[in-house]
């Protein structure tokens, strides 16, 4: 199963890839947490994401399609993998498909999470993540058993510094403008499949192992 995920900022993609990545036993491959964890060790690659991340912008496609191309040649991938936040403009995707192309691969499957975008601001506003393990949780709607704490491994539960109101409206404006043309590019290979995001969080889950197991 090679598996992309779509669907705006907050949609559910990240939470969502816990559970399928658990189930299916394939790498998640997630070029945002990329980007934020080259950050963190301060490598030329994260001072060059970081100017566009802080302003809620893509950062631009030859860097980003070098890591995926990077990763994906990555032995864990030949059983499968599902990508997060990838592609999310026209070149990327059209670059994706020569790579999964030279692996002798296809794209199986992609999923696209609904979300309407008035609640997508307060799913973002109210995400904590682990900063150890980088779990997802929400104040309101996915809590913590302990407030601040990780269910998995204790560690700190962080805000996003991209999770402010003002660079949300920004990200969803670059989603609108440059990564939701690539569902009529899905939608004419005949991989799209859309899923309702704004059910619970068990319940998309349900839905997206239905589909990647055939029974939907
Ligand atoms: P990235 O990290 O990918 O951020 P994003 O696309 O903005 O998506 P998010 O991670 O914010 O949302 P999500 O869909 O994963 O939602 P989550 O599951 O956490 O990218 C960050 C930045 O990196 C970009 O802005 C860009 O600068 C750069 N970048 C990354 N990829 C790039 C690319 N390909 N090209 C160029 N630049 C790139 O859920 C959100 C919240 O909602 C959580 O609190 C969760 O608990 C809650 N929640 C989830 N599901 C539900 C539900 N069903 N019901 C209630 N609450 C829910
Ligand atoms: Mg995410
Ligand atoms: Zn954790």
């Amino acid at each position: 199963m090679n598996i992309i995920f779509m669907g705006p900022p907050g949609a559910g993609k990240g939470t969502q890839a816990q559970t399928i990545v658990d189930e299916f036993q394939i790498p998640h491959i997630s070029t945002g947490d990329a980007f934020r964890l080259a950050i963190k060790e301060g490598t030329p690659l994260g001072v060059e994401a970081q100017k566009y991340m802080d302003q809620g912008l893509l950062v631009p496609d030859e860097i980003t399609i070098g890591i995926v191309r990077d990763r994906l040649q990555l032995a864990d991938c030949q059983k499968g993998f599902l990508l997060d936040g990838f592609p999310r403009t026209i070149s990327q995707a059209e670059a994706l498909d020569g790579i999964v192309e030279s692996m002798g691969k296809q794209i199986t499957h992609v999923i696209n999470l609904n979300v309407d975008r008035g609640l997508l601001l307060a799913r973002l506003t109210g995400r904590r993540v682990c900063k150890s393990c980088g779990a997802t949780y929400h104040v309101m709607f996915n809590p913590p058993a302990a407030e601040n704490v990780c269910d998995k491994c204790s560690g700190p539960l962080i805000q996003r510094s991209d999770d402010t109101e003002e660079k949300v409206g920004t990200r969803l404006d670059e989603y609108t403008n440059k990564t939701a043309p690539l569902l009529n590019y899905y939608e004419a290979k005949g991989t799209l499949r859309q899923v309702n995001g704004e059910q619970d969080i068990d319940v998309v889950g349900k839905q997206i192992c239905s589909i990647l197991r055939g029974q939907a």
